[in-house]
């Protein structure tokens, strides 16, 4: 794994450039509010692309008729945490805890590898990875990754 000093909200900005036409046509609207003053990391930064990819994805299959993602830094502690917000249906409570298995999908046509993948990512950088219900509709999956410490 290469690690080097990155700065998490670039990061996104290319997760979202990616993304934003295509979901665009397809009824999402991507929004983000990036504080000015979160640390910068040390990180593999294509790991990191997938990983916030395919929480993006997963935001957008919960909505299929398209709704809101919205995608937040917040600088705490020496610590950066993204919060990946969306409107779909959440997830029930039974079965919130399943979800960083392998395999584990509620989708028709899904793998359920994607959040397992996603949390050895994160866990390979020193992060946590929590998913809760809002309170209103949706998820918010929160990824907190430390300050690069220039070790
Ligand atoms: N944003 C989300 N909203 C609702 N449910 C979600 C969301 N993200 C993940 N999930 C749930 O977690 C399960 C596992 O996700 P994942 O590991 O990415 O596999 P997959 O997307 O292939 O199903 C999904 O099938 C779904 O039930
Ligand atoms: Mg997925």
């Amino acid at each position: 794994m290469q690690s080097l000093e990155n700065r998490v909200e670039e990061i996104l900005r290319k997760n979202i450039d990616y993304l934003s036409s295509e979901a665009e046509k397809k009824g999402y609207t991507l929004d983000h509010y990036f504080s000015e003053d979160v640390p910068a990391i040390m990180a593999d930064g294509d790991m990191l692309y997938q990983a916030f990819l395919n929480i993006l994805i997963n935001a957008m299959q919960s909505m299929p008729d398209g709704g809101r993602i919205e995608v937040d830094t917040v600088g705490k502690d020496n610590t950066v945490t993204v919060h990946f917000k969306d409107n779909g249906g959440g997830i029930d409570e039974e079965i919130i805890d399943k979800v960083w298995a392998p395999f584990f999908t509620t989708k028709e046509q899904g793998t359920g590898l994607g959040l397992g993948i996603v949390k050895n990512i994160i866990e390979a950088h020193a992060g946590r990875i929590k998913i809760v219900n809002r309170d209103d509709q949706g998820v918010d999956v929160a990824i907190t990754l430390p300050e690069n410490q220039g070790l």
